[in-house]
């Protein structure tokens, strides 16, 4: 399985669309790492990544929700606040017990949903209000 953007994802906002091709572009990294048994490496790469990218990625969205008066901006900061607790988590567990195989799969399913539900879904409904 191959994660790609499609333009169906855009919010219309190239700085932003960049952040989230950048992100789909990590993720497909990981799961062809996964394929080449190479997932802890590259989950040990990738987590220094997703610890800088929560924050800018989400600062700089939520600066244009507030920008554009987004009446939805509470229930999507909500969702910014799980995915990044999600990540700060994982660096907690790791720190403390290394990289293993669970945390790859866990990492897999974060980023499968934060696409699936939260680009595709709360990102785009963003979009739409932003194009109206
Ligand atoms: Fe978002």
């Amino acid at each position: 399985m191959a994660i790609e953007w499609r333009e169906s994802l855009s919010i219309g906002v190239d700085a932003i669309d960049n952040q989230h091709k950048e992100l789909l572009r990590r993720f497909d990294r990981l799961l062809s790492a996964c394929q080449a048994g190479q997932g802890i490496e590259e989950l040990k790469k990738l987590q220094a990544f997703l610890e800088e990218y929560v924050h800018t990625h989400f600062n700089d969205e939520e600066a244009l929700q507030r920008q554009h008066h987004y009446p939805d901006y509470e229930a999507h900061h909500a969702e910014h606040l799980f995915f990044t607790e999600q990540i700060k988590a994982l660096k907690q567990e790791t720190e403390k017990e290394g990289v293993s195989t669970h945390h790859v799969i866990e990492t897999n399913n974060m980023l499968l949903k934060w696409l699936l539900n939260h680009i595709s879904k709360v990102d785009t409904k963003l979009g739409t209000f932003l194009k109206s």
